[in-house]
């Protein structure tokens, strides 16, 4: 895919104030101690951030946290990630205690080349998610170029991810490049056979993404939660399962696209079934559609875990995109891991959207074996579905 978006080496930095948005949304210790539990957002900020400082910039970097919905929450504070960055990049990284306000543009006005500050969570201000222009030419007014590289919340029309690129030159940095380049390219030019495996909770926040690879990938393999509405629209037993029955009709309409189509659209055949939502449930195994009263499917089975894995060893390509099952509580994690393994070992170019697979593919110790990880959930879920990513329109063409 042709990445046709400026970046920060299409233009001057050097000398410049760059306000650098960051997707810095990391998950916290649910303690309130403020440790950082999964640092890779800001490890995959800092190519960027590097180049910036390197060419002699003034680096303002801006981020959201949460959604404290235009309060001043100080557990959403950006306070840690402002302690973990400077230690990974070796330098002083200044924090500003407000986002627009007084400290923030004294602490902009004095920055000097080769400097950080990063400004207080961009949606402690009520404007952001409304993309207020107030804010967004307020956040302009502090710099003198705007460096989108925060592929996370691209899918957002948010004040500091689009609307500030109306009063700023808006470029790239690398890791939207990179992101739009790698999971673009195995959209629009895969090497074949495309596998994409769809799984997580619900069918309607898949609809999209399933409808756009119908049109692509030449096998579809869903697992998760919303493999039950599947079974339950093809008049199978499924307990206590999810099941989204609006969303029934629209299961079926999918199959019968993908045999119209060609695409090859596996389901579950066997379940793994718990007796409650919970990590002590008992279990047992049943075929797909067989779901006792009382039970709910909370994983595939072993048979279905042959089948998935034998379609992805000879893959060209994999996209993957939300977890097999439970992953969470060991008994119900063996299908979402067996992916993983398969992804690992497969010669495919493997791709694994961000939030839940990417979490597990993390927490599985897989994460190392995959061609890229994405650091978007929401964003590449968006991407897949073919949509406008806001945050990217926004930015100037080559
Ligand atoms: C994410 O975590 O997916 C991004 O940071 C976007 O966050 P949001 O869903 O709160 O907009």
């Amino acid at each position: 895919m042709n990445y046709n978006k400026k970046t920060v080496k299409d233009v001057e930095v050097t000398g410049k104030k760059v306000l650098l948005r960051c997707d810095f949304n990391v998950p916290m210790a649910k303690d309130g101690s403020g440790v950082i539990t999964d640092d890779k957002r800001i490890r995959a900020a800092l190519p960027t951030l590097q180049y910036l400082l390197e060419q002699g910039a003034a680096v303002i970097a801006c981020s959201h946290m949460g959604k404290p919905k235009g309060e001043v929450k100080p557990e959403l504070s950006l306070k840690p990630v402002a302690v973990r960055l400077s230690e990974l990049l070796g330098r002083e990284v200044m924090m500003a205690n407000d986002v627009v306000g007084e400290d923030a543009m004294a602490k902009a006005a004095a920055l000097q080349p080769g400097q950080v500050l990063l400004l207080e969570n961009t949606r402690f201000e009520k404007g952001e998610t409304k993309n207020d222009p107030a804010l967004a030419k307020a956040l302009a007014s502090m710099a003198q170029l705007y460096v989108s590289d925060a592929f996370g919340a691209v899918h957002r029309a948010h004040a500091s991810t689009a609307g500030v690129a109306d009063y700023l030159p808006a470029v790239s940095g690398f890791l939207i490049q990179k992101e739009l380049e790698v999971i673009g390219g195995a959209l629009a030019n895969p090497k074949r056979p495309l596998v994409a495996i769809l799984g997580g909770s619900k069918v309607s926040s898949k609809i999209g993404v399933i409808n756009n690879l119908l049109e692509i990938a030449d096998t579809i393999i869903i697992g998760g939660g919303m493999a039950y509405t599947f079974s339950a629209a093809q008049g199978g037993k499924i307990g206590n399962s999810l099941c989204e029955a609006d969303w029934q009709d629209y299961a079926n309409e999918m199959v019968a696209k993908a045999a119209q189509k060609g695409v090859k659209l596996l389901l579950p055949v066997d379940t793994v079934c718990g007796d409650k939502f919970a990590a002590d449930a008992n279990t047992m195994t049943v075929n797909a559609g067989e779901i006792p009263d009382g039970w709910e499917g909370l994983d595939i089975g072993p048979k279905t875990v042959e089948l998935y894995c034998n379609a992805v060893k000879d893959a060209g390509t994999v996209i993957w995109n939300g977890p097999m099952g439970v992953f969470e509580f060991p008994a119900f994690a063996k299908g979402t891991e067996a992916v993983a393994q398969a992804l690992s070992q497969t010669d495919a170019i493997t791709i694994i959207g961000g939030g839940d697979s990417a979490a597990a593919v993390q927490q599985l110790g897989y994460a190392d074996k995959m061609t890229h990880i994405s650091t978007g959930g929401g964003a590449s879920l968006e991407f897949m579905e073919g949509k406008e990513l806001p945050g990217v329109a926004c930015l100037l063409d080559k």
